[in-house]
């Protein structure tokens, strides 16, 4: 953990002692919450603020078996970079120097667009998934990285000159109160991205069969289920290739149709990826359709209703994962990032 960045945007309820520290970073020690009288540890240089158990285990085991599967900077592509700018509207040089918090970073994709545009960038995820984006972008910039819960974030509200949010919202048990958690973080004048599945009314190929598993696999332990689909998806995977091709080419219908494979695969096809990279995002993508305890997909009109109200400028459109809504919050847009609060520092051994 980042010592400047531990000062700066942590709520002055958390004090802080350290027991290794090295280089400008708190290897281990313990994050308190003075109001709540909670003890946090600091693991292998990540604060831990939630109980190492709970429904986002499918997710720590998806990024950690596949910690660079998606990063454009071990695959060479740029997908995450062009999804990142094309969808949020934002601008490299907006962002240099600017904070940004970002929920629900996965193994951290989105997190390297974001310090490689030089901003200083706070991320979280409620899983184990923070350990691969910590090996993946600790040393790229700025990052104050933690293991934490959209609804109990331990900031003051309004700290934020830029908000992101994308493939998590429809993964958590209450989408509009996990809008509002994220929407309070941003300062006056703030802007947020966030994006959610696509709920459609008919047959979809990158739908349908899920939902007709998911009652059953949801059930299983993720280490089973991974397993299960790290066996059947490259067995299925050049049938299904050989079926999505021909259907695709089929205007209109041809992907309706493709939903009704049914035979959950997610299948990168005229992606560029190379055999093994289309083997191992297959499994990834399929693995995560079918072990996410929630999948909440909405329409735009759905959307549009959650996120409008006073005070922001709301823009609804179709994109990245389905719908992307950018949103802006009325107010002073002179916001420079804050400035550092006074912090009180403590070291385990009386240092
Ligand atoms: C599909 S992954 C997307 C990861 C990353 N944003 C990406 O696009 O690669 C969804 C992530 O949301 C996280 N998540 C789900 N509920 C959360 C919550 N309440 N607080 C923080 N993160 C959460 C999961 O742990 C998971 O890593």
């Amino acid at each position: 953990m980042r010592t400047e960045l531990y000062r700066e945007f942590l709520s002055a309820r958390f004090e802080l002692e350290v027991e290794r520290e090295a280089a400008g970073d708190i290897v281990s020690g313990t994050l308190i919450d003075r109001s709540r009288a909670a003890r946090w540890p600091i693991v292998a240089g990540v604060p831990r603020l939630v109980p190492p158990e709970n429904y986002s285990a499918n997710f720590g085991l998806q990024w950690n078996r596949f910690r660079t599967t998606q990063l454009d900077s071990a695959t060479g592509l740029n997908f995450t970079f062009n999804g990142f700018w094309n969808n949020t509207r934002w601008r490299p040089r907006e962002l240099h120097g600017c904070s940004v918090l970002e929920a629900g970073s996965g193994a951290g994709r989105f997190t390297e667009v974001l310090l490689d545009a030089g901003a200083r960038v706070v991320s979280f995820d409620y899983s184990s998934a923070v350990d691969a984006n910590w090996h993946n972008n600790a040393a790229r910039g700025e990052l104050l990285l933690f293991q934490g819960d959209i609804y109990d974030l331990p900031f003051d509200a309004g700290r934020f000159d830029f908000v992101f949010c994308y493939g998590v919202l429809q993964h958590t048990p209450d989408p509009a109160a996990a809008f509002r958690a994220l929407f309070a973080q941003l300062r006056p004048g703030g802007r947020m991205s966030i994006d959610f599945y696509r709920r459609v009314p008919y047959p979809a190929w990158y739908s349908t069969p899920k939902y007709l598993w998911r009652p059953l696999t949801t059930r299983l332990p993720p280490e089973q289920l991974f397993r299960l689909v790290s066996w059947y998806v490259p067995k299925w995977l050049p049938l299904d290739t050989a079926l999505k091709s021909v259907l695709f080419r089929v205007p209109r219908i041809g992907p309706m149709l493709a939903g009704l494979i049914p035979v959950p695969c997610w299948n990168h096809l005229r992606m560029g990826l190379t055999r093994q990279q289309r083997r191992d995002w297959a499994i990834l993508n399929t693995f995560d359709a079918l072990g996410a305890r929630y999948d909440q997909p909405l329409t735009a009109r759905e959307v549009e209703a959650m996120v409008r109200g006073p005070g922001r400028e709301v823009q609804v459109s179709h994109g990245a994962n389905g719908v992307v809504a950018n949103i802006t919050k009325h107010g002073d847009t002179a916001g420079a990032p804050q400035q550092a609060q006074p912090r009180r520092l403590r070291t385990a051994a009386g240092r």
